[in-house]
């Protein structure tokens, strides 16, 4: 894995609905290696590789990652916010944050004297700006901007920690495995938009490609943390091979040739079900008449925070994995 180009899709400003910078840094470093590029109505970027099988496969991760939207701004120029996707409140708080045109602030909670920080409610949540006044702070945001964390790279050993590694991270790898893999196949990797706000880029583009199979690229929780709930899946032993989550089953013939694809090139993996949390995975499966669809995920600690982190060994071979899947010749089917 390119760490460069991992740590250009990591930091690109690209919460859901405003995908444009984040798919413009990706288009960058996957239009060298396949044969069109280009973004749909929703605003997904979809690389298209043709092949001489007359078989499509779709590979999809999303670009969009959580946020605050500003609401309304107060008189003395503090930004009343709300969530875009799963935002913890007590986790946004004393965060710093930055606008898509660059205006950085910092978050608070009102309420202190009622209660502490770990009781804190989106509702109390503010945005710093440094200014004074609401003429002030118009004039670098407005009502409907969105602001993400501003997160750092670290580097612990072979364990990464960032900001937006879901799904970015999963962007990289895809981005990866299109300059390495050979496929007989056209294959369409789609990086979607508004996965956090219900999954909803993956299914126009799916109904637009109709693909013979889609294989999803997300993130997962594990359970080799402290005091977590019970989860077969750990840090450094492998991408998953989905079974199931709030958004799908996957069908046992796509698994089988998943996990067929990993045996034959000795590639670590591991089964994955997932308690709750849906995927773009689901989206695709319901789209027009029924698409086979399944899903590789990353094993990520401390999801939608700003040091979700994930370990270098399962990444490069997620990679290996999804291209073991499109070299192989024979596609699953009912
Ligand atoms: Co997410
Ligand atoms: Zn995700």
């Amino acid at each position: 894995m390119d760490k460069m180009m991992m740590k250009d899709i990591l930091k690109a400003y690209g919460p859901s609905g405003r995908e444009a910078q984040a798919a413009e840094v990706i288009k960058q470093y996957v239009a060298p290696y396949v044969d069109e590029v280009y973004t749909d109505a929703m605003g997904s970027l979809i690389a298209h590789k043709k092949g001489t099988s007359g078989k499509k496969i779709m590979l999809s991760a999303h670009m969009d990652q959580i946020g605050l939207i500003v609401v309304a701004i107060d008189d003395k120029g503090f930004l009343r916010v709300s969530n875009v996707g799963g935002v913890n409140p007590i986790i946004a708080t004393a965060r710093e944050v930055v606008f898509e045109n660059g205006v950085k602030g910092v978050t608070y909670f009102e309420n202190t004297s009622k209660h502490g920080v770990n009781e804190a409610k989106m509702k109390e949540l503010y945005v710093d700006i440094g200014c004074t006044s609401r003429e002030e702070a118009e004039k670098k945001v407005s009502v409907g901007d969105m602001a993400v964390y501003v997160t750092n790279f670290v580097e612990m050993g072979d364990r990464l920690s960032s900001g937006a590694m879901d799904d970015r991270i999963c962007c990289a790898v895809m981005a990866e495995a299109m300059k390495q893999m050979k496929s007989e196949h056209d294959v369409y990797a789609v990086f979607t938009v508004q996965e956090e706000v219900g999954c909803r880029g993956a299914g126009p583009a799916a109904y637009a490609i109709e693909p013979d199979l889609n294989i999803s690229i997300d993130v997962c929780s594990v359970g080799d943390i402290p005091e977590c709930d019970k989860m077969a899946v750990s840090l450094g032993c492998g991408p998953t091979v989905k079974v199931m989550d709030s958004s799908v089953i996957v069908p046992p013939v796509v698994r089988a040739f998943m996990e067929a694809a990993a045996e034959e090139d000795n590639i670590p993996y591991q089964r994955e079900v997932l308690r709750g949390g849906g995927t773009d995975t689901g989206a695709v499966q319901r789209t027009r008449r029924g698409i086979l669809s399944g899903c590789v995920s990353i094993p990520t600690r401390y999801i939608h925070t700003p040091v979700e982190t994930v370990d270098i060994k399962d990444i490069d071979n997620a990679v290996r994995l999804l291209c073991a899947c499109l070299k192989r010749k024979e596609l699953p089917h009912r």
